[in-house]
């Protein structure tokens, strides 16, 4: 199983949004594509479709010690999800206590599923979860957007990736994407040139624009490749995860 991990050093950065879209992009160019929800923000299902009223999710399977499978659900969009759940305050704890004692948690859980190319969607800067995910990804996106702040992070996500992926064999490689990116805006520009001259090739072909039909697509529980195949947040969707797509099948 080929495991992406979508990581940001900030929240708001557009993550789910992300992950979501570019597993259905995936999912249409052919791959059985899996997106499993690990933040507690329970956000990633409302993109998919969700019956708004299901509760379930990871973090129940994992307290009431069943399988992952009974939260796996199939969308609309060719991609199977499975939510992190809607959970309580004393639930959260005690299943952030059971992952802290349980290193290979994740690896455990994925392996008893299906086969496919799974994307994991993470909380925002460190955490047991994106500890967890790390530890097993073969290859992780780093979702930023272009300002100074999270310029700024760099450093501290590269050392954070060395220690957890740097020398498993494993490991694909680390890949960061631009969203929310708006090139009437100087200071964007720039950014994306300061990261380019960093990252060179581990940053994705294009930036993911600033485009309404992304909130749009959400209010309308879709993707927005589904809700706004035409909008220029898609086209740039499609050429990344073509990009991501090579980074994976080179392996
Ligand atoms: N490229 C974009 N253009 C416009 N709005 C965006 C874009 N990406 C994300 N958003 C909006 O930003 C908000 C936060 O996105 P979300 O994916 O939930 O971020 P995160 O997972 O990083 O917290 C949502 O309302 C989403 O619709
Ligand atoms: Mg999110």
């Amino acid at each position: 199983m080929t495991v992406i991990a979508v990581i940001s050093p900030k929240g708001g950065v557009g993550k789910t949004t992300v992950s979501v879209n570019l597993a259905c992009a995936l999912a249409a160019r052919g791959h059985a594509v899996r997106i499993v929800d690990m933040d507690p923000q329970n956000a990633m299902r409302l993109h998919l479709g969700a019956a708004p009223g299901d509760t379930n999710g990871l973090i129940h399977q994992t307290l009431q010690q069943v399988s992952w499978h009974y939260a796996e659900y199939d969308s609309a969009y060719g991609v199977s999800f499975i939510p992190y759940g809607k959970a309580s305050e004393v639930e959260r704890i005690t299943f952030e206590a059971h992952l802290a004692h349980t290193p290979n948690w994740l690896r455990d859980n994925l392996a008893a599923l299906t086969d496919e190319l799974t994307l994991i969607d993470t909380p925002p800067g460190p955490s047991v979860y994106v500890q967890q995910v790390l530890s097993i990804a073969n290859l992780v996106l780093v979702v930023m957007i272009p300002d100074a702040g999270s310029y700024a992070t760099l450093d501290s996500i590269e050392s954070l990736l060395a220690y957890y992926c740097g020398d498993r064999s494993d490991f694909y490689g680390s890949y960061y994407v631009l969203n929310q990116f708006d090139g009437d805006r100087p200071l964007n520009r720039d950014i994306q040139y300061v990261m380019q001259s960093s990252l060179g090739d581990r940053l994705a072909p294009c930036p993911i624009h600033r485009d309404e039909s992304l909130s749009e697509a959400l209010a309308y529980q879709q993707p927005v490749l589904q809700y706004a195949p035409h909008s220029q947040a898609a086209e740039d969707l499609q050429q990344v995860s073509d990009w991501l797509q090579e980074r994976v099948a080179d392996e």
